[in-house]
C-alpha cells in the first residue's frame, strides 16, 4: 500500500468547444501524501477546478492515470465512481450547495440516504458532524436562517458525515468575510490534524493559501510551483488573540462608561 492518498500521472483534460480545443490541463503530475494540507492557488482559468473535478471522481482525465488511496480510478465504472465519491470523499464549495427550504440536520444526512446500504443511525451521525463544526444547537435551522458561515459549516458537517479520508474544498471562503474566512480554515485545519483527514482546498486568497502545509501554483494548466510552507498559519491561535482583544475592550468600555 502507497501512503501516498494522490497519485496523478502525466495527466490532461482537454476540452472540445466546436473546432476549438481547451487545453484545461497539461501533462500535470502529482503526489499528495495521506494527511497532508494542500492549498491550490494561481490564476483563474488556470485548471484548478479542472484538477479538483477529476481529483474527486466527477470528471476524467483525457490521458494519464490517477489512483486514489491506491486504486487506480481510470477503469472504474459509474457506480464505482459514485460508491468512492460517497466513501471516501468529502466536498466543500465556494457557494455551499445546501438545499434550501431543508434543515441543517437533514442536509448532513442527505450524503447517508444515497448510500445502498442503511444508515440506521443516520440522525445521530449527522447530529454528531454537526456538533463537529459547533452547530449542534441549529439544527432546524434551514440556510436562510444561517449567517454564510454558518452555511459553510453545515456544508462542512455534510462533507465529515461519511468519514471521508479527504476533503476536497474548492475556494470555501470565496463568498465570506475574513473573520469567518479564518473560522473556517480552523474547522479545517483541526479536522485535518486531529481526524487526519487530507485537505485538498483551492483559493486565490495567498493569506489563505497560509494555512495549508503545501501550496501549489496552477498556470495554464501545469503546475508552476509547488512549496511546502515552513510555519502554516495557526487560525484557532488567531481567533483566540481576537477573542481576548475584544474581552479587553469590553473591559476598558465598561469601566470607561462606569456600566458593569
Ligand atoms: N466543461 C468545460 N468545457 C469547456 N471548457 C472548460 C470546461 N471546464 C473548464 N474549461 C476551461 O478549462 C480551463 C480551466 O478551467 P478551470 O479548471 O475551471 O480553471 P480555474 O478553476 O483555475 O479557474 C479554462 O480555460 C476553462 O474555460
Ligand atoms: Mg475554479
Amino acid at each position: 500500500m502507497s501512503k501516498n492518498i494522490i497519485e496523478v500521472e502525466h495527466l490532461t483534460r482537454t476540452f472540445s468547444i466546436g473546432d476549438m480545443t481547451v487545453r484545461a490541463l497539461r501533462d500535470v503530475t502529482l503526489e499528495v501524501a495521506g494527511g497532508d494540507f494542500v492549498a491550490i492557488m494561481g490564476a483563474s482559468g488556470s485548471g484548478k477546478s479542472t484538477l479538483m473535478n477529476i481529483l474527486g471522481c466527477l470528471d476524467r482525465p483525457t490521458s494519464g492515470i490517477y489512483r486514489l488511496d491506491g486504486v487506480e480510478v481510470n477503469g472504474l465504472g459509474r457506480d464505482q465512481l459514485a460508491e468512492i465519491r460517497n466513501r471516501k470523499l468529502g466536498f466543500v464549495f465556494q457557494q455551499f450547495n445546501l438545499l434550501p427550504r431543508t434543515s441543517a440536520l437533514e442536509n448532513v444526512q442527505l450524503p447517508l440516504l444515497y448510500r445502498d446500504d442503511a444508515v440506521p443511525d443516520a440522525r445521530e451521525r449527522a447530529m454528531q458532524a454537526l456538533a463537529a463544526v459547533g452547530l449542534a444547537d441549529r439544527a432546524d435551522h434551514t440556510p436562510n436562517q444561517l449567517s454564510g458561515g454558518q452555511q459553510q459549516r453545515v456544508a462542512i458537517a455534510r462533507a465529515l458525515v461519511n468519514d471521508p479520508q479527504m476533503v476536497l474544498a474548492d475556494e470555501p471562503t470565496g463568498a465570506l468575510d475574513s473573520r469567518t474566512s479564518v473560522e473556517i480554515m480552523g474547522i479545517l485545519q483541526r479536522l485535518n490534524r486531529e481526524r487526519g483527514i487530507t485537505t485538498v482546498m483551492v483559493t486565490h486568497e495567498p493569506d489563505i493559501a497560509e494555512y495549508a502545509n503545501r501550496q501549489l501554483y496552477f498556470r495554464d494548466g501545469q503546475i508552476l510551483r509547488d512549496e511546502k510552507v515552513a510555519r502554516p498559519r495557526e487560525a484557532r491561535r488567531e481567533i483566540a488573540l481576537w477573542d481576548q482583544r475584544a474581552d479587553r475592550t469590553a473591559d476598558a468600555l465598561s469601566s470607561a462608561t462606569g456600566l458593569r
